[in-house]
């Protein structure tokens, strides 16, 4: 038996002012869209915006549902859209941004399992790293180069695909 090691490395920026001016906007959307989250039940309000290849932005917020898991996060409500609307367009960089009524929300919110699968999927297509932008409400932000670092031994959906 091998004994084997996944690392990976992010960067953290104690202000948002720091990143590329492209970046901040990103950020400032991301944060813009927590305002229009439908989150009643969970008064977690997320929102998503993704920098497109093309230099357009395309913006998510978290969907929620009475019939609980038929809602949706931001992340995937953003990338979706991407795909939907912008078909073949690369995804080069989302800004993910969370408020709560309940609490403050100190640290930045990360990618949920199932939105780390579908962006994976999203970046494996455009053979381009999506490289992702979690800002915290204090201004510190996280940034991870893919999004392939965030799902290390993932599910690749290439297995389904017939051969013949
Ligand atoms: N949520 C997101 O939109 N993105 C995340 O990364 C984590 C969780 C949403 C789902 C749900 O509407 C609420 O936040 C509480 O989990």
């Amino acid at each position: 038996m091998i004994k084997k090691n996944v690392s990976i490395h992010y960067y953290e920026i104690d202000s948002v002012d720091l990143l590329p001016k492209d970046e901040q906007e990103l950020v400032r959307l991301a944060r813009d869209m927590t305002n229009d989250a439908y989150a009643p039940y969970s008064v977690f309000y997320v929102g998503a915006a993704i920098l497109l290849e093309n230099g357009k932005m395309v913006k998510g917020s978290n969907q929620e549902n009475g019939a609980y898991p038929s809602g949706l996060c931001a992340e995937r409500v953003a990338a979706f859209a991407a795909s939907a609307n912008h078909p073949g367009v690369s995804m080069k960089k989302i800004a993910i941004c969370a408020r709560s009524n309940r609490l403050e929300v100190k640290n930045p919110v990360s990618p949920c399992g199932a939105c780390r699968q579908v962006l994976l999927e999203y970046e494996n297509l455009q053979k381009e790293p999506l490289k992702i932008l979690l800002a915290s409400e204090n201004g510190k932000v996280i940034v991870i180069d893919k999004v392939d670092d965030l799902l290390p031994l993932s599910f690749s959906g290439n297995g389904l695909k017939r051969t013949s």
